[in-house]
C-alpha cells in the first residue's frame, strides 16, 4: 500500500470518528454526517486512485447503486425509513457476502496457499453478513406488516436455530481450515440465510427495536471481516466503527425495553393476543372535542407532549410545533416526553421533532421527565400506545412487561389523541385510554392537532 494510500485511509479514519463523535448530539448531528460522508468520499477516491480495479464495472456499479438510492430515498414515505434502513443494513451484509464470496474464488483461481486469517476472515463474512441480510428482510417484512408481524415461532425452535448454527459453525471451520473449500463457503451462506430467518421470525412485540440495532451491528462486523479478506484497512476501520457502535446501541435499546440481550433472542415472548378494546372498555371511555381539549390547555402551566409512532403516521410533527407555540404564546410551559423506543426506529421521534425545528431544550427523554410528570397539567399523547402503555409496569404475562413507560398517568390529565381504540405494536389493549383522568379525542393525528390550534386561536 502507497504511503498516499495509507494516509487518505487514515484520513478517512478520523473523519469517520469525528462524524460518529457528531452524531452523539442532536446539535452536532448535522455536522457529523457531513464529516461521516467526507471521509467515505475520501475513502472512495483513494480506494480508486489506488488503481488496480476494472473502471468499467466500478463506474457501472456506481451508477446503478446511485440510481436505486436516489429512487428509493426520493419516493420513500418518512414513516417508511425504518423498513428502508433495515433493508439497507440487510443489503451491506449482502455484499460482504458476495465480495467475501469472490475474492474466495479469485485466490482458488489464482492458486497458492490461503493464510489462515483470511479463510476465518471469509468464513466469518459468510456467515455473519448472510444472517444480517435474511434476518433483515425478515424485520423488513415485520416493520411493513406485509407476509409478516409479530411473533412467529416454528415448533421447537430453539432446536432448529441450535441446529443450523451448529452445523453453519461446522462449514464455517472447514473453509478456515481447508480453504478455498467454495462448496463449504456457499453451503455455509445458505445455512446462515435460514438461520437468519429462523433467528428473527419469534422476535415480535416491542423488542424488535433490540433486533434493529443488532443487525445494524452485524452489518459492520461483516464489512468488517470483509476488511480483512480484502486488506483494506479503511473497510475494517468503517465496519468495526458501525459493529461496535451498532452494539452500544443494542444496550441502550435493551435497557429502554429492560431486557437482556439473551432475553429478547432467546426468551420465550408471551403473546399479545387479540386485543378487542372496544368490548374492554365498553362505557369506560370518555370521549372528548378539541374545543373541550382547547379549554383544558388554556388554563394549564405544564403541557407535556408525548409523542409515538402515530406521529409519524400523521405527519403531524409541524404541527405539534404550532400548537406548542400558540401554547407558549398564551404563557405556558411545552415539554416534549422521548420515549426511547417511540416509533419504529431509534431516535425516530427525535428526527421528526427536528424536522419541524422544535427547540432542543423543550425534548426530555424518559428518565428526566418521569420524575416532572407530576408537575404536568395536560399530557397530550399524540399517536403513541405501547410506550404508554401501564400494563408494561407488570413483571410478566405480556409482550411488554418490565419495559418502562411515559408515567403519563401522573399527570393532571391525559388526552389521548390517535384515530380509534386499536392497540399499539405489541397488539395490547391500554387501560390508559379508560383511566378516570384520560380524555379520547379521536380523529388523524394531524387533523387533531390543527383543530387545537384553531380552538386556542378562537378563543
Ligand atoms: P405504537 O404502540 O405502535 O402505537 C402507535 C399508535 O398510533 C397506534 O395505536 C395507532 O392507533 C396510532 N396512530 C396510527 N396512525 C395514526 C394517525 N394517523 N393519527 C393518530 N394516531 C395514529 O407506537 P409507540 O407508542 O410509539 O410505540 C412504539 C412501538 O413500536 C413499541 O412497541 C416499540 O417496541 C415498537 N418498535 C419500535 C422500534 C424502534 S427502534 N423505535 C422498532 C420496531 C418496533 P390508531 O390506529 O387507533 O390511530
Amino acid at each position: 500500500m502507497s504511503d498516499w494510500t495509507s494516509l487518505g485511509y487514515l484520513l478517512a479514519a478520523v473523519l469517520f470518528i469525528l462524524g460518529l463523535k457528531g452524531l452523539t448530539s442532536p446539535r452536532t448531528a448535522v455536522r457529523g454526517n457531513l464529516l461521516g460522508a467526507t471521509g467515505m468520499l475520501v475513502a472512495v477516491v483513494t480506494v480508486l486512485a489506488g488503481g488496480g480495479l476494472s473502471l468499467g464495472w466500478i463506474v457501472a456499479g456506481l451508477a446503478l447503486g446511485a440510481a436505486a438510492g436516489a429512487w428509493l430515498a426520493l419516493t420513500v414515505a418518512m414513516t417508511a425509513m425504518p423498513q428502508l434502513v433495515a433493508l439497507f443494513n440487510g443489503f451491506g451484509g449482502g455484499a460482504s457476502v458476495l465480495v467475501a464470496g469472490a475474492e474466495l474464488h479469485g485466490m482458488a483461481v489464482r492458486g497458492g496457499e490461503i493464510a489462515t486469517d483470511i479463510a476465518v476472515a471469509t468464513a466469518a463474512s459468510g456467515l455473519i453478513g448472510m444472517v444480517t441480510l435474511t434476518g433483515s428482510l425478515v424485520a423488513w417484512s415485520k416493520l411493513e406488516e406485509r407476509w409478516l408481524s409479530g411473533s412467529v415461532r416454528l415448533p421447537h425452535h430453539h432446536w432448529i436455530n441450535a441446529g443450523l448454527g451448529a452445523v453453519a459453525l461446522l462449514l464455517a471451520v472447514v473453509v478456515s481450515a481447508w480453504p478455498p473449500a467454495l462448496p463449504a463457503y456457499w453451503g455455509l451462506v445458505v445455512l446462515a440465510g435460514v438461520l437468519g430467518v429462523t433467528l428473527v421470525m419469534p422476535i415480535g412485540g416491542a423488542d424488535m427495536p433490540v433486533v434493529i440495532a443488532l443487525l445494524n451491528s452485524y452489518s459492520g462486523l461483516a464489512a468488517a471481516a470483509t476488511g480483512f479478506v480484502l486488506a483494506n484497512t479503511v473497510l475494517i476501520t468503517a465496519g468495526a466503527l458501525v459493529g461496535a457502535s451498532g452494539l452500544i446501541l443494542t444496550k441502550i435499546m435493551c435497557d429502554a425495553m429492560n431486557r437482556s440481550l439473551p432475553d429478547v433472542l432467546f426468551g420465550t415472548m408471551e403473546a399479545g393476543g387479540a386485543a378487542k378494546a372496544d368490548e374492554i372498555y365498553e362505557g369506560r371511555i370518555k370521549r372528548t372535542t378539541a374545543e373541550e381539549v382547547a379549554m383544558l390547555l388554556e388554563a394549564a402551566r405544564v403541557v407535556t407532549i408525548v409523542p409515538g409512532y402515530g406521529m409519524a403516521v400523521a405527519q403531524a410533527q409541524h404541527a405539534v410545533r404550532d400548537l406548542a407555540d400558540c401554547l407558549k404564546r398564551r404563557g405556558a410551559e411545552v415539554r416534549y416526553a422521548i420515549h426511547p423506543v417511540a416509533g419504529r426506529m431509534p431516535g425516530h421521534m427525535n428526527v421528526l421533532l427536528a424536522e419541524a425545528e422544535v427547540p432542543y431544550d423543550e425534548m426530555y427523554d424518559m428518565d428526566s421527565i418521569n420524575p416532572l410528570m407530576h408537575e404536568t397539567d395536560v399530557a397530550i399523547v399524540l399517536g403513541a400506545n405501547d410506550v404508554v402503555n401501564p400494563l408494561a409496569r407488570e413483571q410478566s404475562g405480556n409482550p411488554i412487561a418490565g419495559m418502562p413507560i411515559i408515567d403519563v398517568d401522573k399527570a393532571g390529565t391525559v388526552v389521548v389523541i390517535k384515530r380509534s381504540l386499536s392497540p399499539g405494536f405489541a397488539g395490547l389493549p391500554n387501560p390508559l385510554f379508560a383511566a378516570d383522568n384520560t380524555l379520547m379525542l379521536f380523529g388523524d393525528g394531524k387533523q387533531a392537532v390543527l383543530e387545537l390550534v384553531q380552538a386556542l386561536k378562537g378563543a
